[in-house]
C-alpha cells in the first residue's frame, strides 16, 4: 500500500466533486453528528481529508475545538483553505500508519472513510490509541467503508454507488463489520455497536467507560 493516490489530483478532485453525492452518506452521518455530544470541547478527525467532517460538526458545535489529521497535501490545503482564520481547527500532517503523535485529550474522536486504508493490524493499533486518548465517557465514531461478506456484494455495493471496478481504490483495506466490533470491545469501549449500514458503508461508535 502507497497511499500515492492522496497526492494525485486527479484522484482527489474526483473524490471531493462526488462527496455530497455519495449515496446515503448524509444519513450515515447525519446519525454520527446525533452522537457526537453538542458540547464536546475538543474533536479530533482521523483522515480529515478537506475537513468535511469537522465542518459538519462545527455547525451544532460553534464552539469546539477541531484537530484534523492527514497525510495528503492537497487535501490539507483544501482543509487550509475551508477554515481559514479559524482559530479554533488545527491540521496536522500525519500518516496514520504510525502511531499518533501527542494531541492531548479529546470528548470525541472521529473518522469518514479513511481508517480503511491502513493495514488491518494497524486499525487494530490506532483504535487502542484511540481510547486511550479520549477523556471518561468520550465517544469514538467511524463513519467508514467496510467489508462486503461476498464478492457479489462488493460487486453490487459499486453498481450501487454508480462507480466502476476500475475505480476502486487501490489502498482500501477493507474489513468486516464484527471483526471491528470485536476488537473495539475487547480494547475495553462501551456501548460498541454498529449504529448504522449500508452495503458497504457503517456507522461504528463506541464509548470510553466514565
Ligand atoms: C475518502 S477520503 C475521506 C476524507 C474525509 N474524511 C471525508 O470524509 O471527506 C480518505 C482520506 O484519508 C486520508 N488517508 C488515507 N490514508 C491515510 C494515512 N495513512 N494517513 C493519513 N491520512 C490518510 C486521505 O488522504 C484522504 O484524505
Amino acid at each position: 500500500m502507497s497511499g500515492e493516490e492522496w497526492e494525485a489530483a486527479d484522484h482527489v478532485g474526483h473524490y471531493c466533486e462526488r462527496a455530497d453525492e455519495f449515496p446515503r452518506r448524509a444519513e450515515g452521518e447525519g446519525v454520527l453528528l446525533e452522537h457526537v455530544p453538542r458540547d464536546a470541547r475538543r474533536v479530533l478527525d482521523l483522515g480529515t481529508g478537506d475537513g468535511r467532517l469537522l465542518a459538519l460538526l462545527r455547525r451544532e458545535r460553534p464552539a469546539m475545538i477541531g484537530v484534523g489529521l492527514d497525510f495528503s497535501e492537497l487535501m490539507l490545503t483544501a482543509a487550509h483553505e475551508r477554515f481559514a482564520g479559524d482559530e479554533r481547527i488545527e491540521l496536522i500532517d500525519h500518516d496514520l500508519a504510525g502511531p499518533l503523535p501527542e494531541l492531548g485529550r479529546f470528548d470525541a474522536v472521529v473518522s469518514s472513510m479513511a481508517i480503511h486504508h491502513l493495514e488491518h493490524e494497524r486499525k487494530r493499533s490506532l483504535y487502542g490509541e484511540i481510547f486511550d486518548l479520549l477523556e471518561p465517557g468520550g465517544i469514538f465514531a467511524n463513519f467508514e467503508h467496510v467489508a462486503s461478506p461476498t464478492r457479489r456484494r462488493h460487486l453490487a455495493f459499486f453498481v450501487a454507488i454508480n462507480e466502476p471496478l476500475e475505480c476502486e481504490d487501490p489502498s482500501d483495506r477493507l474489513l468486516d463489520v464484527e471483526s471491528q466490533l470485536v476488537w473495539l470491545r475487547d480494547l475495553g469501549f462501551d456501548d460498541v455497536d454498529c449504529y448504522w449500514k449500508w452495503l458497504e458503508m457503517a456507522l461504528l461508535i463506541a464509548a470510553k467507560p466514565a
